[in-house]
């Protein structure tokens, strides 16, 4: 799969990883590409630097009607939307207390609607008339915490995991139709999710810039990849879970109990 010609979509694209895989596309020869976000002011401000080819889309990716109108006006603006990034997302941590029962029930639906069912919502706008055309594909940014969790944030583990599914069983049931289907795993980035979250347990391993994660998704998008893990650990904590599941937790939980040490609190 690549981006040369294409007509693409971007929700979240107003900020870090949304931005930095826009501009890269548009870089790399897409036809157009559509950046919806709620920030619509950042969502100009990088259509404005991308340039021509590039357009804001005030969006809320939680509003099925919304969702549908968007894909329309990209398709009236420049074709059928070839490649949807369904990228958006949130974060609640389990502050102030840090433990599992923190999280409101006003946060835990949101952060579901956001991380999870604008997937939904968004494939069911695009996938019809992708389903009719060839070189079509939707991608879906969960996490590395979608295969790992995160420590400090049970929402954001949860609702992650459940974007992983969500993308693992659009590609089964859809990859025969010849729909391209990737789930983006990345640990930190930079963006304003991970804005001053240096000393973070998420940013154990670093935190790497948006630009060379995006090249890196393109990369594994090129090699027709469903699982894109730009962070090279990922891949082998992985298979330390699959090989060892109740070592990998008590892994998980000497982590923990290190970061409290160092930093107070467990993110
Ligand atoms: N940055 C990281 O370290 C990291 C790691 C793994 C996964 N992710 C995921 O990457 C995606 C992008 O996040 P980011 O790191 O660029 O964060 P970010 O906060 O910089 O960007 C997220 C964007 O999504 C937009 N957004 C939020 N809710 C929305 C809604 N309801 N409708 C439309 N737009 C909405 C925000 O306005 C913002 O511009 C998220 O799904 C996030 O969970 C990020």
């Amino acid at each position: 799969m690549d981006v040369k010609g294409k007509v693409i979509a971007v929700t979240g694209g107003a900020s870090g990883i949304g931005a930095a895989l826009s501009k890269l596309f548009a870089a790399e020869g897409a036809k157009f590409v559509a950046l919806a976000d709620m920030d619509e002011a950042g969502a100009r401000a990088v259509a404005a630097e991308i340039g021509e080819g590039a357009k804001a889309y005030k969006l809320d990716v939680t509003d099925e009607a919304a969702v549908a109108t968007f894909a329309q006006s990209v398709e009236a603006d420049a074709g059928p939307i070839d490649l949807y990034f369904s990228n958006a997302g949130i974060i609640f941590s389990d502050a102030p207390d840090w433990t599992a029962i923190s999280q409101t029930n006003a946060q835990w639906d949101k952060i579901w609607q956001v991380n999870v069912f604008a997937h939904v919502l968004a494939l069911r706008a695009v996938l019809p008339q992708m389903l009719k055309r060839e070189g079509c594909g939707f991608v879906i940014t969960a996490s590395a915490a979608g295969l790992l969790s995160q420590i400090g944030d049970i929402s954001y583990s949860t609702t992650k995991h459940a974007a992983v599914g969500f993308a693992e069983s659009l590609a089964i049931n859809h990859g025969d139709d010849g729909l391209y289907v990737a789930c983006l795993c990345p640990q930190a980035v930079t963006s304003k999710m991970t804005a001053g979250a240096e000393k973070s347990s998420a940013a154990g391993d670093g935190i790497m810039p948006a630009d060379e994660f995006a090249r890196r998704v393109l990369a594994g998008m090129r090699e027709g990849r469903f699982m894109i893990r730009p962070h090279e650990q990922v891949e082998g904590y992985f298979l330390n879970k699959a090989k060892d599941y109740d070592r990998w937790v008590g892994g998980m939980r000497k982590f923990r109990r290190h970061q409290m040490a160092a930093t107070g609190k467990p993110l």
